[in-house]
């Protein structure tokens, strides 16, 4: 029988892998992020302009490290509260760029996106050429993390979504052991991973490589997407099938995990459905560790146990901050087994439908998850 009366006190955690955007709606997602116990984010660059060059001061026609800092710090960010902003690699990165940007401590982190592979990648590059023009050299050098989206990019249709292979499974087979080759100290973080075949690629990788998952690909398949076209949950990878969800349970809940933890990658699209298709993406902010608690449970662990709790801290709150190099907070928070009522939201004037709301019926809301976060 499940032990309703459980109650958590666990270190605030860091969401690895997070979407902020730009603008008034940037203050009221950086409020949710610290309302569910977040110590810090890694904000993803995939702004418009993209992140992709470090101070303003340089020419290029971006946005620049520097800038999106100052713009999340008074959008709540404070001093106590980390924040990692990945240089977006275009084809204008150089290994000058990295080289300065170090010097100058605005850059930690780098990321990799498939040119036109999800939303805001259309400025992305293709792998080798950071391979061959010095810029994962000087990365390398430096100790500058590559955080990646890895997935192939402009795969014919038939391969992208198949039985036997897709863009993940495919960029974890072809690309990846290329990459280790040619750069064995490169730190990497493969990003939101979905397939079995990544899982299996992580856990045999050098320590160099470590991974971040998402509550949706714990919680969902591709079934749970295609059945009544459920398109909330449509984001970039892909939910795979149910042995690829196994992978992953098994990889968040071993009681020796060390390599996976929290990146949610939730984010927010205030136009879900367009005319011609659905946009990519997410949005947990506010409820990502009880999604990740909820997660753990469907999974088979027992969070009233001290193994429980001690596989859901690994992932939760230490396997992160430990690769990026973040000191664990030695402030707490809770998470309490008691349901909470979800409901879409208003932010900034515009509406945006948390998971789990529009997963169920016919998309009315509250829907109720089993876990609630205490301040
Ligand atoms: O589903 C996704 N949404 N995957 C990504 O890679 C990007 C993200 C977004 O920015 O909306
Ligand atoms: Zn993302």
């Amino acid at each position: 029988m499940v032990d309703c009366s459980v109650k958590l006190e666990l270190p605030k955690w860091y969401d690895l892998h997070a979407h902020f955007r730009q603008g008034e709606i940037v203050a009221p997602l950086l409020k949710h992020h610290l309302r569910m116990g977040c110590a810090g984010v890694v904000a993803m660059p995939n702004t418009r302009p993209p992140v992709a060059k470090v101070f303003d001061s340089d020419d290029h026609p971006y946005e620049s490290i520097e800038r999106y800092l100052a713009a999340l710090r008074p959008a709540g960010a404070d001093e106590a509260f980390e924040v990692i902003v990945p240089l977006y690699l275009t084809r204008d990165t150089s290994a000058r760029m990295i080289e300065q940007g170090v010097s100058s401590g605005l850059l930690r982190a780098a990321k990799y996106y498939p040119p036109h592979g999800t939303t805001g990648a259309d400025q992305g590059w293709h792998l080798s050429g950071f391979m061959d023009n010095g810029v994962f050299r000087a990365m390398e050098e430096a100790g500058v993390l590559l955080c990646i989206h890895g997935e192939e990019h402009q795969m014919a249709a038939e391969q992208y979504f198949d039985r036997h292979t897709n863009a993940e499974a495919f960029f974890y087979r072809e690309r990846m052991p290329r990459l280790l080759e040619r750069f064995p100290r490169l730190k990497i973080v493969a990003e939101h991973l979905t397939t079995q075949v990544a899982v299996e690629f992580v856990h045999q990788a050098p320590d160099t490589v470590a991974a971040s998952i998402t509550p949706q690909h714990l919680i969902y398949t591709v079934g749970h997407l295609l059945q009544g076209l459920r398109y909330h949950l449509y984001c970039l990878p892909l939910p795979k099938f149910d042995e690829d969800r196994a992978a992953l349970r098994q990889a968040v809940t071993a009681t020796d995990n060390s390599k996976f933890f929290a990146g949610t990658d939730s984010a927010p699209h205030t136009e879900k459905v367009t005319s011609c298709g659905c946009a990519a993406g997410c949005y947990t902010g506010g409820i990502a560790p009880q999604l990740y608690a909820q997660a753990f449970e469907m999974a088979g662990s027992d969070l009233a146990s001290e193994e429980g709790v001690d596989s859901f801290r690994r992932f939760l709150c230490l396997n992160g901050p430990r690769f990026y190099g973040l000191p664990i907070p030695k402030e707490t928070f809770l998470l309490e087994r008691a349901e909470q009522e979800i409901t879409p939201l208003r932010l900034a004037g515009q509406e945006i439908v948390p998971l789990p709301v529009g997963m169920e019926g016919k998309g009315e809301s509250p829907v109720s998850i089993p876990w609630r976060c205490l301040e």
